[in-house]
């Protein structure tokens, strides 16, 4: 499909399932060889992150402890609201481990911020992103994501696990606001 429609906007094909798929499978090896021998723990951050998750772990080639949060920030708009509320936490404790966060997606940066700052100060032994996609222009944080599958240009994206008013995950690519 080159263009879809969710809700009441239309969207055409950024990313295709060939290219994620070669692309998470090269992430998958850059990870397992910077993690191997650092018994990691792999935290997810839900919603957006479930499909990107779940074809990233299988390209890992160690074991690992996989959890997941829930953060919200942008309720029903398409713009970040910089106030992130945490709807699920992790039921585990982070002291001394090596934390790698699986992201959809990096835009302002406030999340990422403000995840890395939380698990600091709960002296996780270190706290990196791994994000599919990342909005350079728009990032306004501190540090970049440390893994990133696509650098992509600032325009409002859904599929592969990400929404637009919850919809559109279910699509099996990317596909950025046809305007
Ligand atoms: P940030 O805090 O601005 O970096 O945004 C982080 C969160 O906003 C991401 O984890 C996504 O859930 C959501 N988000 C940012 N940009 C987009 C987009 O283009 N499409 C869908 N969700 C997005
Ligand atoms: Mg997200």
């Amino acid at each position: 499909m080159e263009k879809v429609q969710v809700l009441d906007k239309s969207f055409r094909i950024s990313i295709s399932e060939a290219q994620l798929k070669e692309r998470i499978t090269a992430l998958g090896k850059e990870i397992s060889d910077a993690y191997k021998d650092k018994d990691p723990l792999l935290v997810s951050v839900l919603n957006g992150a479930f499909m990107f998750t779940s074809d990233l772990i299988r390209e890992i080639d160690f074991d690992a402890e996989v959890h997941f949060i829930r953060l919200s920030s942008y309720g029903d708009k398409m713009e970040s609201s910089g106030k992130i509320r945490e709807v699920m936490g992790l039921e585990k404790g982070v002291k001394g481990r090596h934390i790698l966060l699986i992201e959809d997606i990096v835009d302002t940066g406030h999340t990422l911020d403000w995840i890395r700052k939380r698990f600091e100060m709960e002296n996780a032994a270190s706290v990196k992103m791994c994000s599919l996609l990342f909005k350079e222009e728009a990032f306004q944080g501190n540090e970049p994501p440390e893994f990133i599958g696509f650098t992509i240009p600032n325009a409002f994206v859904v599929g592969y696990g990400l929404d637009y008013a919850h919809l559109g995950r279910t699509l099996s690519a990317i596909y950025e606001l046809d305007e």
